[in-house]
């Protein structure tokens, strides 16, 4: 309840980096495929979170021990999925969830019970997904003429054959591709049968990166049930998930799930102004206490530029200061016309990995600077 209660849900900077840079791959950032739905309501039915994906009625996920229930028939989303059916039922065709979830789990160095998910669906017409002949003759059709009886390893009971490898490329090629841009395009990644109870086939990407194999999402045909209980008749679909914090946490090389969470400045300030495409290395931060300092001063002349003042600071700061200064940074400006007087504030941040230092140690300082 904590964590709802956090101010106005602003999302962690880290996490919001790498969705953005998820987002901004392909999808561009006004998306002129996938619409961006980042507002859906985290307290969904169970109807959503369940049923709506045909979660068996004895599946563990139900249970009181596993998700979050606020009365009987409403919990906290446990993943993203559950907006699927609404906003297929609303009229999209491709959209792109993203938002946090919530599970009932031991809290430790890779669980924590809030993190973050970005769920992507896509819908195809015939036409769409398998183009026509230069005669104007159908290629294939979505449904198979005569569906099977039993479901098969490779596609569901209704659906053709063509359709269903047609999508699958189709998947499978996007999510390769946005893999790459995370991993860059020399990470091997590796295709895995999987089981989720909305889509069949399924499957899970995983990557290579770091000395192993990573799972980076889930993924699979969507299940024609699914469509049909949205109103949706003519089309067939694919559909992934994937967990942010822990892809952050292999990129970014942050140990610590608990991390994401930190109102330490030492760590936020590591992710503040980067942008997406930005290598970010996490620097482990001190478990010492900061000492903070503000320095405010007159500029030598008002010709001086406010801009070319602040990188000459941010040098002298760290060069006097040397490996003890977490943090420089600018937190005010002011002209005075009339007196032609400009001064500048900055805040200094000090932190030793060795040891917890007091004010007194780092006054001198001041001076110097
Ligand atoms: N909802 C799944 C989870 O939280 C992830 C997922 C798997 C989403 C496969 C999908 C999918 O859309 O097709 O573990």
């Amino acid at each position: 309840m904590d964590l709802m209660s956090r101010e106005e849900f602003v999302d962690p900077e880290d996490v919001e980096l790498l969705e953005k840079r998820c987002r901004g791959y392909r999808f561009g950032n006004r998306s002129p495929l996938f619409t961006i739905c980042e507002s859906e309501p985290r307290v969904v039915t169970t109807y959503q979170n369940f049923d709506s994906l045909l979660t068996p009625q004895d599946h563990v996920s139900r249970r009181t021990s596993d998700t979050y229930y606020v009365n009987s028939d409403h919990c906290l989303r446990a993943h993203t999925s559950a907006h699927q059916h609404t906003l297929m039922q609303s009229g999209l065709d491709a959209f792109l969830v993203i938002g946090d979830v919530y599970r009932r789990d031991e809290v430790d160095r890779t669980h924590y019970p809030c993190f973050h998910q970005i769920e992507g669906v896509r819908l195809y017409s015939r036409d769409e997904l398998l183009g026509k002949k230069s005669d104007g003759e159908n290629v294939a059709d979505l449904f198979a003429a005569k569906p099977d009886t039993e479901r098969l390893p490779e596609k569901q009971e209704t659906h053709s054959l063509d359709a269903t490898k047609a999508s699958e490329i189709q998947l499978k090629q996007f999510l390769e591709s946005l893999c790459d841009e995370l991993f860059g395009k020399e990470a091997e990644k590796r295709w895995v049968d999987a089981y989720f109870p909305f889509t069949h086939p399924s499957y899970e990407l995983e990557v290579f990166y770091n000395g192993q194999w990573l799972e980076v999402l889930g993924c699979g045909i969507m299940e024609q049930k699914l469509l049909e209980s949205a109103g949706v008749t003519d089309k067939i679909g694919w559909a992934f998930g994937i967990g942010l914090e822990r892809i952050a946490m292999v990129l970014y090389g942050i140990p610590d799930i608990r991390l994401f969470w930190s109102k330490d400045t030492g760590f936020l300030s590591q992710f503040v102004g980067k942008s997406p495409t930005d290598e970010v290395k996490y620097k482990q931060i001190s478990a010492h206490p900061q000492v903070i300092f503000d320095l405010s001063f007159f500029l030598p002349t008002t010709s001086v530029q406010f801009n070319d003042m602040t990188s000459d600071v941010y040098d002298t700061i760290r060069n006097v200061g040397g490996e003890l200064v977490e943090q420089v940074k600018l937190t005010d400006e002011f002209e005075n016309k009339k007196k032609g007087k400009k001064s500048q504030t900055y805040r200094i941040v000090y932190r030793s990995h060795e040891k917890a230092l007091t004010k007194e140690e780092k006054y001198g300082e001041k001076g110097k600077m």
